[in-house]
């Protein structure tokens, strides 16, 4: 059955949330069966276009990528990214978030804080538009990488900033690689779920890239674990069916007309 936004919220406190992205419907429909959450995420820049960040990738590209995803969909509720500058003012967000649900039927979309935008995220929903948040590293608005709220302060900035995402009406907000003390503290003042990338088991959720677990991105770094190997397999079946072809061995009668 197709879960719904209050099916995941109803897990904080009871059950942890299994979430991944998706960029295909070959691989959606494997994650389907075992993950609440799918997410379309802007992270296809990186990992599937080699871009430097995900600051340029199109509206149009996430849309393409998500009509794939959403035809490998039964029952995982499907969230995607707005993507740099699509939602810079309430109005291009309102435009373009219609415009992803109508162009993709996804469940939810998700958009980074600025610290700034919880203007948007409230019109958004109060227009029946599920809103996931996304605070600590957001890859949208910070050039640098690190770990956030170490310190009581920015600590602090953190909580505020989730809890006025909570209160502007998101259902659930991704927490990357915020420290743990920070995210205990963030996943026990929210009603709604925190999912976590780096930011420790205590969220209540866990997210990332199903090219890292897989082994296919090459990019590991300390928050993801490869739980498979599959550059390798790859490699392996290529080099064998090039041998087959150098040596004659390939196509076999069963294989020609
Ligand atoms: O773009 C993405 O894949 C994401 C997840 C890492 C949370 O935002």
């Amino acid at each position: 059955m197709k879960k719904k936004i209050k099916d995941i919220v109803k897990k904080k406190n009871k059950k942890k949330l299994v979430c991944l992205t998706a960029y295909s419907k070959n691989i959606a429909q494997v994650l389907d069966k075992y993950c609440d959450i799918i997410l379309v995420g802007d992270s296809v820049a990186n990992v599937l276009y080699g871009m430097e960040n995900t600051h340029k990738i199109k509206l149009e590209t996430i849309i393409e990528h998500a009509k794939s995803v959403s035809k490998g969909i039964k029952s995982s509720l499907l969230v995607v990214d707005m993507p740099k500058g699509t939602y810079s003012n309430v109005k291009n967000a309102i435009r373009n978030a219609k415009y992803i649900i109508k162009k993709t039927k996804c469940d939810a979309v998700k958009l980074e804080s600025n610290n700034n935008n919880y203007n948007v995220i409230k019109k958004l929903v109060s227009l029946n538009i599920p809103v996931m948040g996304h605070v600590g590293f957001t890859p949208q608005f910070k050039k640098k990488f690190k770990v956030y709220g170490s310190n009581a302060s920015e600590s602090k900035k953190i909580q505020n900033e989730a809890k006025k995402i909570e209160k502007a009406g998101a259902f659930s907000i991704v927490l990357e690689c915020v420290k743990k003390s920070t995210s205990i503290k963030i996943t026990k003042l929210l009603k709604i779920p925190t999912i976590g990338i780096g930011s420790s088991i205590e969220c209540d959720g866990q997210i990332l890239v199903t090219d890292d677990i897989l082994g296919l991105s090459g990019f590991y770094p300390r928050f993801v674990k490869k739980y498979a190997n599959i550059k390798k397999d790859v490699e392996d079946a290529v080099s064998k069916y090039a041998k087959d072809v150098i040596k004659n061995k390939f196509p076999k009668k069963q294989n020609s007309y």
